[in-house]
């Protein structure tokens, strides 16, 4: 069996230097002498590469449109190994993405190209060839986070992590939905959050708060945390913003601010 394989390669390898003089001839194909050998096409590769012409037919995307011999000019033995093997270049220039080292790091396979991979390096110059907007986050915010790179989180091209499969939660129970609610993954200590964080989430840190406010009986029991805490972490928000002048300025003579006489925004004496 293994001889009679042997020996077929060798018998291709002969017929094959007879072929390949075509690829070259193929483009000027009405000089062609009569006589020249005939033409290797890409409906001969199969005979001799079953599974790469598989994984073009499969997984090829648009190289499957580009076709066999438009990457590979040229055949052993006649050729070169640099005429047999394209390199990226030569199609593909223009874009900052094209500047890349070592293409076929990601793109493992040119005859599968979007299948990708980053176990192949560390990456972030890459990634911001095409995602600009995490590269802004990042420098606008600096974090430990910027300091890792993209694939430290994105393991695979597309894949979201779990802040949980890094962090603890500060409550039991809490949900990536919940973390996003207040962190963006590219600046994570740039807390701002909208308004229909519940209390609950505020309170991981601010229980005590959380149990005088709730627990009061007037108006603003019923208000939510971010109600009057808007939109940013740490924000002390004034009585006037949304009350006004609610006394005769010769009542608020002496006092030195509204809590003085309410006491706690949490808790007002009313
Ligand atoms: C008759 C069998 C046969 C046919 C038909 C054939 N090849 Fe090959 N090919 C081989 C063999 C054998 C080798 C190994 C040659 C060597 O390493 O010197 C090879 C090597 C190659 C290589 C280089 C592999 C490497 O890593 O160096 C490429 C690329 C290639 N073939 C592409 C093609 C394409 C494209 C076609 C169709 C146009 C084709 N071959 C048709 C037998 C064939
Ligand atoms: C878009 C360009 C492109 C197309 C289209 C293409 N190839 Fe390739 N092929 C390459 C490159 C680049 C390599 C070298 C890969 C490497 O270095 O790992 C390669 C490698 C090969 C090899 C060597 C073994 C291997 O898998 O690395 C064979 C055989 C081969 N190609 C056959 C084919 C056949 C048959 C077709 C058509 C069905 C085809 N190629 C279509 C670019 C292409
Ligand atoms: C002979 C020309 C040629 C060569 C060589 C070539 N490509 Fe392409 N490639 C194309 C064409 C044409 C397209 C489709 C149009 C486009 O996206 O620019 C394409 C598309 C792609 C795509 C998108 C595929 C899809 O289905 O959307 C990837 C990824 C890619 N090429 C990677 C590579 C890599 C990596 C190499 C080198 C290993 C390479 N190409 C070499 C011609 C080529
Ligand atoms: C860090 C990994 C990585 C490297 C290195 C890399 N690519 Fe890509 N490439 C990608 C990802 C991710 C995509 C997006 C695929 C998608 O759209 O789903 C992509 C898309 C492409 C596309 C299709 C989209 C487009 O912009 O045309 C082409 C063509 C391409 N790459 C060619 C190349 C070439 C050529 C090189 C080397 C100069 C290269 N790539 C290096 C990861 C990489
Ligand atoms: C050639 C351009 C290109 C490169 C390079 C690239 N991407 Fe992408 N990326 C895309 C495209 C196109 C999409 C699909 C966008 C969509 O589905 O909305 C995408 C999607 C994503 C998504 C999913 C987005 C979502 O909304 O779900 C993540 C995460 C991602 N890329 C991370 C990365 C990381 C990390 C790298 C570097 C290791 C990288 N990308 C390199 C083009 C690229
Ligand atoms: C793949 C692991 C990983 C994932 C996923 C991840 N982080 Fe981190 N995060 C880290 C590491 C490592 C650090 C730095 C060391 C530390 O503080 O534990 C960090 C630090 C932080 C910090 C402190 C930043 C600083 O500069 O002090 C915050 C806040 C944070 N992460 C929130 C999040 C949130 C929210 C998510 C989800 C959106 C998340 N992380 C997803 C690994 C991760
Ligand atoms: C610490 C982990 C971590 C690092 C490092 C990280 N990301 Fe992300 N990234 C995430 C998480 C978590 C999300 C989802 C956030 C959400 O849904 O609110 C995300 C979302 C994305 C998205 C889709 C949404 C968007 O913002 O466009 C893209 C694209 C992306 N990341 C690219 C990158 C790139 C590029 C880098 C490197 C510059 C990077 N990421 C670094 C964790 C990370
Ligand atoms: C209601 C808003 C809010 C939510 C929801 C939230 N965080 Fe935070 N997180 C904060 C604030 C505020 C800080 C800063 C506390 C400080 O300054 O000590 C912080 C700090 C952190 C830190 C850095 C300090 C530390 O404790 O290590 C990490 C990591 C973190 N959060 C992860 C998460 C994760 C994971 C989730 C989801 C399970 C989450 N956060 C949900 C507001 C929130
Ligand atoms: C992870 C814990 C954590 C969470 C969750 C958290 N905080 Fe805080 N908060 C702190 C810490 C620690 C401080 C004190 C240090 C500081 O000023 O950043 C603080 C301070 C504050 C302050 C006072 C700032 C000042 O001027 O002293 C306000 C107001 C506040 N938080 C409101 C909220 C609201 C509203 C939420 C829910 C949206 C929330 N916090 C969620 C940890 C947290
Ligand atoms: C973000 C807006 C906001 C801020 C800031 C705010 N309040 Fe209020 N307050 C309200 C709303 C809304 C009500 C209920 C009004 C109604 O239903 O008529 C209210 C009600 C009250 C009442 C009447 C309570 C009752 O049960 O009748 C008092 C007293 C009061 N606020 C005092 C204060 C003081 C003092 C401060 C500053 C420490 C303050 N408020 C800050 C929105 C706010
Ligand atoms: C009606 C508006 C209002 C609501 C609702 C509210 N706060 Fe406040 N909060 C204030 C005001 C006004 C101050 C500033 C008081 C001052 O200047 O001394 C304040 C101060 C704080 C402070 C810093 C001072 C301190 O007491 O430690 C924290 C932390 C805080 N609030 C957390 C919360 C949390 C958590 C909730 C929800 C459980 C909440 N607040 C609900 C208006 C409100
Ligand atoms: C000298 C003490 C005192 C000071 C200082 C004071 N208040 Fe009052 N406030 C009261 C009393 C007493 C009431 C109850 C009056 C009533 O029920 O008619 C009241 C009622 C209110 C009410 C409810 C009005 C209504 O129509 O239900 C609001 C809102 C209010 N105060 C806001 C403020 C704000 C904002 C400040 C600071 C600019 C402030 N107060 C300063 C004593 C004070």
């Amino acid at each position: 069996m293994r001889k009679l394989g042997m020996s077929m390669v060798l018998f291709g390898l002969v017929w094959l230097g007879t072929l390949i003089n075509g690829i070259g001839a193929q483009g000027s194909a009405g000089d062609t002498p009569a006589s020249s050998p005939p033409i290797l096409t890409d409906a001969d590769c199969v005979k001799c590469h079953p599974p790469q012409v598989e994984q073009v037919d499969k997984k090829g995307g648009k190289h499957a449109k580009v076709g066999c011999i438009k990457c590979h000019e040229g055949h052993a033995p006649l050729f070169p190994r640099e005429k047999m093997i394209p390199q990226c270049s030569r199609c593909h220039q223009g874009k900052s993405h094209f500047t890349l080292e070592n293409c076929l790091q990601c793109h493992t396979n040119p005859h599968t190209p979007l299948e990708i991979t980053f176990e192949g390096g560390e990456y972030k110059k890459a990634c911001l060839s095409c995602h600009l907007g995490p590269g802004e986050q990042m420098a606008s915010m600096p974090s430990a986070h910027a300091e890792q790179a993209c694939n430290f989180c994105h393991t695979r091209h597309g894949y979201i992590p779990n802040c949980l499969d890094c962090h603890d939660p500060h409550l039991e129970g809490q949900t990536f939905e919940d973390c996003v609610s207040c962190h963006q993954a590219h600046k994570p200590t740039e807390i701002t959050y909208g308004a229909d964080v519940p209390n609950r989430l505020c309170a991981a840190c601010h229980e005590e708060i959380r149990e005088t406010l709730e627990s009061g009986d007037t108006k603003h029991a019923q208000l939510a945390c971010v109600f009057c805490h808007r939109s940013v972490h740490g924000v002390r928000p004034k009585c006037e913003t949304c009350h006004g002048v609610p006394h005769p300025a010769d009542m608020l003579e002496g006092f030195s601010g509204c809590l003085e006489c309410h006491e706690d925004p949490h808790n007002l004496i009313k």
